[in-house]
């Protein structure tokens, strides 16, 4: 039931829960698309807290008695991934009249997926992009994460894969949606 969901902006008090709710996530719910080594490559690289979103006031977390259950954000800035252990200077800010907003970083806690909750996250961010001046939103979508965008949306735009450790790759979808 979608009304027991209480979505708010994430605070940075919420990492330490976040980096535990996002491999849960991760290892089960893209264990049909993705091999265990790819998965263990692409979290941090591409899977991760990234906490300039926390401070732009642009992610979000949904908790149910009082524990995160999901989370997902939008972004400002320039990265389309990554946590933010990853990046080395402050990324950039967009600019609403020329350039998309990024969808950044959905993960649900194993057991509450198909309830609700990836979509009600990503019409929070659609809200939020749009009053900020953003007419289109783009995302690098994982292969578990492009059913949800499908069905808000968003069209692919592009296939490729992302290049992990190991000479491992990591398949994507770019996806987008005007407003
Ligand atoms: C992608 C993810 C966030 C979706 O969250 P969710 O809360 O399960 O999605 P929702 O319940 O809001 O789904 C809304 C609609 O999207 C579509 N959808 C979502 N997941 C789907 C799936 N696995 N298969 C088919 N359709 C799906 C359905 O149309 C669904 O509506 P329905 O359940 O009434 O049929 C979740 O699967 C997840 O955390 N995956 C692992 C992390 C990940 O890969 N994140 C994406 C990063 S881009």
């Amino acid at each position: 039931m979608i009304a027991s969901f209480i979505l708010r902006p994430a605070s940075v008090t919420d990492i330490p829960a976040l980096e535990q709710l996002i491999p849960a996530s991760v290892f089960a719910l893209q264990a049909s698309y993705y091999s265990t080594a790819q998965m263990e490559a692409a979290l941090g690289p591409v899977f991760g807290v990234d906490a300039q979103l926390i401070q732009d006031g642009t992610y979000f977390v949904v908790e149910q008695d009082g524990q995160i259950v999901g989370c997902g954000g939008w972004s400002r800035r320039r990265a389309v991934f990554g946590g933010d252990r990853h990046s080395l200077v402050e990324d950039d800010t967009l600019d609403p009249s020329h350039d998309p907003a990024r969808i950044r970083a959905f993960f649900v806690r194993p057991g509450w997926e198909r309830r609700g909750i990836g979509k009600m996250i990503l019409l929070a961010c659609e809200s939020a992009l749009t009053a900020a001046g953003f007419r289109r939103a783009v995302m690098v979508a994982t292969l578990a994460g492009e059913p949800l965008y499908a069905a808000s949306g968003y069209s692919v735009e592009e296939r490729y894969e992302v290049p992990l450790a190991n000479g491992l790759t990591l398949p994507v979808v770019r996806m987008a949606k005007e407003f």
